[in-house]
């Protein structure tokens, strides 16, 4: 009862707000609010611009690391109304902003298609329904009463007054009446504009207010009423011939007028179709029905495909005039693997299984699909290209290699616009969960699963075999360093403290061996020479040997230093390779108790007890459950510590 009475005072709450007084007025009126506010008559460009700019926008600064990475450069604009639900798409997101910028201040793309160009689920559609979701969020827009287009109410206004009301308000005004009202204009207000009523309206998807979609057709069933309505021919023995009255104004640009027509797969139609599409933004205006004059349109015209049927048309030149009307923009697919799990993340947050979910799972399945979409490059392997992208430094012989992330982008066009969708990966991910027993899925079982799913649907023999290699070799081996790390971390109590007392002993030691001076024993306090033993245990950890620690040694003393000065905390992770040293050194600390704890046969009393703390710990503070837990050291005994 209790659920009942508290859900109807919503209702009534509801009610009450949807019999908020509408807005009903004339010229007059309208007139008077756009002494206030003049963008209550903005052209859709603008209003929709206005609208996404209004959540807000970030500027990402040489703080976040992935700023410099994706643009080259600092403090780049990201888009509020974007950020919680797309990933790794800034840059394809800026240039729609840009257009509709542009549009927005009339310039020549106002009268441009927008184009999104990218593979099948890059996330053209849902970034085309985010985009029209955000109309629908917003305020009510002023139209003529009954006008099937809902138009702008200051179509009323005479040429003849035009410009006098241009110079007053600083509005320009576009567009004449439609038919429709025209009509209504002399036959029921006696040509008397100051009395036709204006009300307002929201727009909404589903309701067709603002919103047009065209649907890719079948070419033979094909009518352009779709587009720009039809004549009624339930009406027409009511009205003379060429009586607005018979028109039925439903088409999508129609239901589109003053906001958004949506084109889907739009090379999919037939030419005329688009020749109606180029008219609409070259003309902003649309054909009517019958033989009525062309009908004014204003909206924003957004359009998908992928690239097999844009090349397909781009490569008829009898297509050219079409093209010239078009701005294209790349939506290709994510890039960089841990903003491609966020994907996953929102994807698997909406289906309302109840399951686990293995750390390293999704990012394993992530770096599969980043790694289908690069392009080969001679500078580095792929493994290594993906980790640059996902923002990694690459460090080899304990130094910082130097590989830029713009000449890798630079070398290679389009990238992302092949490779495994988003799909793909989700289909492997319901699958494995299908197929488990225990309700979870794992880096192992995810992996099993894109095994089977390339072996059954990637039909080019090179992209099979190259992408069974990536799951069979590559990243098996990537994985079984992750977990390596994850179980020696489980293993070491107080990891971070054994990691960061190792840092700074192996500071004071290299700082003194570089000036030649003692150290502190930071227990004894007594003064003694620099370790070699020790300084050495770090540095072979990671091939560093020989006469090349002397350089290792200086480098680090004054990177840390350096950064001291600029009032920079410091800690173990600060400098990469000196952090790959102290986790190697961790790791091969406890091999010798991994290697026999993990393995279930040989364990006694003493590593049974062990074997637990560890499950524990990564249950505790890792994110596994106990099935996943085991799974992941089973895997670990098979293939980790073979061979020593
Ligand atoms: N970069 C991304 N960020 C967020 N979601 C994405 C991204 N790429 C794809 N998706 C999601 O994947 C799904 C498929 O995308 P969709 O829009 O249908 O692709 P397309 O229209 O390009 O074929 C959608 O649910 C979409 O939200
Ligand atoms: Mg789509």
């Amino acid at each position: 009862m209790n659920k009942t009475n508290k859900f109807l005072s919503s209702v009534e709450a509801h009610q009450k707000s949807k019999t908020k007084e509408k807005f009903k007025g004339t010229l007059k009126d309208y007139l008077e609010i756009l002494e206030i506010n003049s963008d209550a008559a903005a052209l859709a460009h603008k209003r929709l611009y206005d609208i996404l700019i209004n959540y807000g926008i970030t500027r990402m600064d040489e703080a976040n690391s992935r700023c410099y990475k994706l643009f080259g450069a600092n403090n780049i604009k990201t888009y509020n109304y974007f950020q919680e639900s797309f990933f790794g798409m800034e840059r394809s997101i800026s240039k729609i902003m840009r257009f509709l910028h542009s549009a927005s201040m009339k310039g020549e793309e106002s009268r441009q298609v927008l184009l999104l160009l990218g593979p099948v689920g890059a996330g053209k559609s849902a970034l085309v329904e985010h985009i029209k979701k955000a109309l629908e969020s917003t305020d009510d827009f002023y139209h003529i009463e009954k006008c099937p287009i809902r138009e702008e109410p200051l179509h009323l206004i005479p040429r003849k007054l035009r410009a006098e009301f241009e110079e007053v308000y600083n509005i320009k005004i576009e567009g004449d009446l439609c038919p429709v009202c025209r009509h209504r204009l002399l036959e029921e207000y006696d040509g008397d504009y100051t009395k036709i009523p204006i009300v307002t309206s929201t727009f909404s998807i589903r309701g067709r207010r603002g919103v047009g979609v065209v649907p890719p057709m079948d070419p033979n069933t094909q009518d352009t009423s779709v587009l720009i309505g039809s004549e009624d021919i339930s009406k027409m023995d009511l009205y003379p011939e060429d009586d607005p009255r018979v028109l039925s104004l439903n088409g999508a640009f129609n239901v589109g007028n003053r906001g958004i027509v949506e084109f889907v797969e739009v090379f999919k139609n037939e030419i005329e179709f688009l020749h109606t599409m180029i008219t609409a933004t070259q003309e902003k205006s649309v054909p009517s029905p019958g033989k009525q004059a062309m009908i004014y349109f204003d909206g924003v015209i957004i359009s998908h495909c992928n690239e097999a049927e844009w090349n397909k048309f781009k490569s008829e030149h009898t297509n050219e005039a079409i093209l010239d009307r078009i701005v294209r923009v790349n939506v290709p697919y994510c890039l960089e693997y841990s903003e491609e799990v966020k994907i996953y993340k929102k994807l698997l947050g909406t289906s309302d299984f109840d399951y686990h979910i293995a750390p390293h799972t999704l990012e394993i399945a992530s770096m599969f699909a980043v790694l289908t979409r690069l392009k080969p490059t001679n500078k580095v392997d792929a493994l290594t290209k993906m980790k640059i992208y996902n923002g990694a430094e690459i460090i080899e012989k304990g130094i910082i290699k130097k590989i830029d992330i713009k000449d890798l982008r630079e070398e290679v066009r389009e990238e992302g616009m092949t490779g495994i969708s988003t799909r793909f990966i989700m289909k492997a991910i319901d699958n494995a969960l299908a197929d488990s027993d225990k309700n979870m899925i794992t880096p192992i079982s995810i992996r099993d699963s894109l095994i089977k799913q390339v072996k059954e649907q990637i039909v080019n023999e090179e992209d099979r075999k190259k992408y069974l290699l990536y799951l069979q070799s590559t990243l098996h081996e990537e994985y079984l360093k992750i977990l390596e790390k994850e179980i020696t971390k489980a293993f070491v109590s107080a990891y971070e403290e054994q990691a960061e007392s190792l840092f700074n002993n192996y500071l004071d030691h290299a700082e003194a061996y570089v000036n030649a001076t003692t150290v502190k024993d930071r227990i004894t306090n007594e003064e003694m020479d620099a370790d070699e033993v020790f300084l050495s245990s770090i540095e072979e950890q990671i091939g560093i040997k020989g006469t090349a620690k002397d350089n290792f040694r200086a480098d680090i003393t004054s990177y840390m230093f350096a950064k001291l000065r600029r009032q920079e905390t410091i800690d173990w992770r600060s400098y990469g390779p000196l952090r790959e040293a102290i986790e190697n050194k961790l790791v091969a600390s406890v091999k010798d108790i991994s290697r026999i704890v993990t393995k279930s046969k040989s364990r006694d009393n003493k590593q049974q007890k062990k074997h637990g703390e560890m499950v524990k710990t990564l249950i505790k503070n890792y994110g596994y459950n106990e099935n996943s837990a085991e799974e992941v050291i089973k895997f670990a005994a098979n293939n980790l510590w073979r061979d020593s």
